[in-house]
């Protein structure tokens, strides 16, 4: 039976149930489907999407505009400048009187408590398009791409190398809540948050999956089944990019490095990619990459999300 997500605010994947992220795959196979094949699907006729973004984007952006349009619904693009948001006006406020105009909220932005705050203060569904802390759409997004490739999650091993940061929190979360065995190697000084990586080993203890968080790249890709890599430096780090490629440099994803993996591993990445700096082109153009099906998926499964909560 369908569960009912309406008025439901996606700000972490450790929100949802098991049962809850099915059914966002299952709406986004049906919703993907109609799309390819012209079938209408205007299933959010008259209602409004309020786009927040303190921070730029391509996909999310993007993918969110075409996804609430293709839904019958209209999507309004606020940008770093067009809001009192937390500047002249308290979030508290704003959330309130958001709440009277639109529908759904999707917001991009830095300080992760401003987006649990706007959803706990308005009474509208907001979904959280990336944070300092997480990016629930994108691994959402990943999953299903992951389950389409590989048709289950159950025993598959992915690798994720880099920067314990955003991605490494919500990959860390939905691998968790999916049973799939994940392992993080990272630089010293750069591990993922130890509160999110304890709730994940919970989660993976109810799965029976495995968490490691461990700093050699080898290991982990070894007999992987998907390798992920995100940029070095996100956004927001910008002055700190230089520092960081000296520490960060041995977990390139190159032919090298992905000969340890399983022959018909998959490389994801959420992209922008820095090609040259934490994935080459030899490995990101190669047949194994997924990324611009990945990209696709974004589409398909926001509008399952919108299409579910608003
Ligand atoms: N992956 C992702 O969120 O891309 P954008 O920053 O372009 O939205
Ligand atoms: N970690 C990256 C992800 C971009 C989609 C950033 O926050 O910039």
């Amino acid at each position: 039976m369908a569960i009912n997500m309406k008025g439901k605010s996606l700000v972490s994947i450790n929100d949802l149930t098991l049962e809850e992220i099915y059914q966002i795959f299952d709406v986004s196979k049906t919703l993907k489907e109609k799309k390819l094949t012209g079938e209408p699907h205007r299933i959010l006729e008259g209602k409004t999407l309020g786009m927040i973004f303190s921070k730029p984007s391509t996909r999310t952006r993007i993918s969110f505009q075409t996804g609430i349009y293709q839904l019958g619904g209209t999507g309004m693009y606020f940008g770093p400048n067009d809001l009192q948001l937390g500047k002249s006006e308290n979030i508290h406020d704003t959330a309130k009187v958001l709440s009277r105009y639109l529908d759904g909220i999707m917001i991009r932005t830095f300080a992760h408590q401003d987006v649990v705050d706007l959803a706990r203060f308005g009474s509208i569904p907001v979904i959280n398009g990336l944070t300092d802390l997480l990016h629930p759409c994108q691994v959402l997004t990943d999953l299903f791409t992951i389950l389409e490739k590989k048709r289950t999650f159950k025993g598959l091993k992915l690798a994720y190398l880099g920067d314990g940061n955003n991605m490494a929190h919500s990959l860390l979360h939905g691998c968790s809540k999916v049973g799939i065995d994940i392992t993080l190697a990272t630089p010293s000084n750069y591990e993922p948050d130890k509160d999110i990586v304890e709730n994940a080993k919970n989660n993976a203890k109810i799965m029976g999956s495995q968490i490691n968080i461990i700093n050699d790249p080898v290991e982990a890709v070894k007999d992987a089944d998907v390798i992920y890599t995100d940029v070095w430096a996100s956004m927001g780090q910008e002055a700190e990019a230089e520092e960081r490629r000296k520490h960060f440099v041995k977990y390139q994803v190159n032919p090298d490095l992905v000969k340890n993996a399983k022959d018909d591993y998959i490389f994801m990445h959420c992209l922008p990619a820095h090609r040259g700096d934490e994935v080459v082109d030899e490995v990101i153009d190669s047949n194994n990459s997924v990324v611009f099906d990945e990209a696709e998926n974004r589409l398909h499964v926001q509008k399952a999300i919108m299409a579910l909560v608003m």
